[in-house]
């Protein structure tokens, strides 16, 4: 007969898994039941312990909505998301732009638009050119990349946060020219917090963390052929650029406000310019880890 004691029970639990027929099912989850018990015993877990991390867990689940992912805000504030995306970016089999998180914000359905337009329509903001070429691990441009972007407003507030779904605001979507250039108009990128009104905000002030995000503008961008690239830029010098509360910025992210651009594809503005680049995919593969978008269709936390 077995005895099942602190040591025994992942064995046990191990091998009832053991008949899984996914064999990566199989290995995702043996391998989350034996780094879950050894969590457990590193920190001598007690059962009031373990029914309190329950009751976090359960909150989080309530406060998801078609709307909401409070699971995803966990995933992004213990650095998971960060995590799957760099583990995504090591599998790339060419030079790639690094992934950095989707978030709750994105929207599909954004409006489509021609180069040089204004992805503002409401917000009062200083305006900037973004311009640049997206381009293969070669340094090639790919013609008729899709670019899609979405940004806060100088409050900080994407417009899910502050209208009807039916009004958008700072995002659009671009086809890049035949050498994979694009240039629109956006605001200059203001950092906000993360939506701390859940289980999840709790958890933050707990930890005394600041839950804020430094200062972005997102983007995905793809084209048939390539893995298509889940990005952001970040502005230099934000005073969370070192301490992002889901971890999102890299250094080859960081971008700077140039004031005067003689290469400005709009005279006189300032700009923002960037290049991205894209590894070739066998498969459609993405960076995506965020809610589905499809879900929007009320205000995010309504
Ligand atoms: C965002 O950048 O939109 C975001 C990402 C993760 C959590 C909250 C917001
Ligand atoms: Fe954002």
């Amino acid at each position: 007969m077995r005895v099942i004691n602190e040591h025994t029970i992942t064995d046990a639990a191990v091998e009832q898994m053991s008949g899984t027929t996914n064999p990566r099912l199989r290995q995702i989850m043996q391998s989350l039941v034996r780094h879950l018990h050894e969590f457990a015993r590193e920190v001598d877990l007690t059962p009031e312990e373990w029914l309190e991390g329950i009751k976090f867990l359960t909150a989080v689940g309530q406060k998801c909505t078609a709307h909401r992912q409070e699971f995803i805000l966990l995933s992004d504030t213990l650095g998971m998301s960060a995590l799957t995306n760099a583990l995504h970016d090591k599998r790339a089999t060419g030079a790639a732009t690094k992934s950095s998180l989707l978030g709750p914000f994105y929207r599909q359905d954004a409006p489509m638009m021609k180069l040089g337009d204004s992805i503002i329509s409401k917000s009062k903001g200083t305006p900037v050119c973004f311009y640049g070429q997206v381009v293969d691990s070669d340094g090639r441009g790919i013609p008729n990349a899709l670019v899609q972007v979405w940004e806060p407003d100088e409050t900080g507030n994407y417009d899910l946060q502050l209208h009807d779904p039916s009004e958008m605001d700072l995002r659009g979507c671009f086809r890049a020219d035949e050498q994979g250039r694009y240039h629109f108009r956006g605001l200059c990128p203001t950092g906000y917090m993360i939506p701390m009104d859940g289980p999840v905000g709790d958890m933050i002030r707990a930890q005394k963390r600041h839950g804020y995000r430094p200062a972005h503008i997102h983007f995905v961008i793809g084209a048939p052929g390539y893995r298509e690239l889940v990005t952001a830029l970040y502005v230099a010098g934000d005073p969370h650029i070192d301490s992002d509360t889901v971890f999102g910025v890299s250094d080859s992210l960081i971008i700077s406000v140039t004031k005067k651009d003689a290469n400005s594809p709009i005279a006189g503005m300032p700009t923002i310019h960037y290049d991205f680049q894209l590894a070739a995919a066998k498969d459609w593969t993405s960076g995506r880890v965020g809610a589905d978008p499809s879900q929007i269709t009320s205000k995010v936390g309504a």
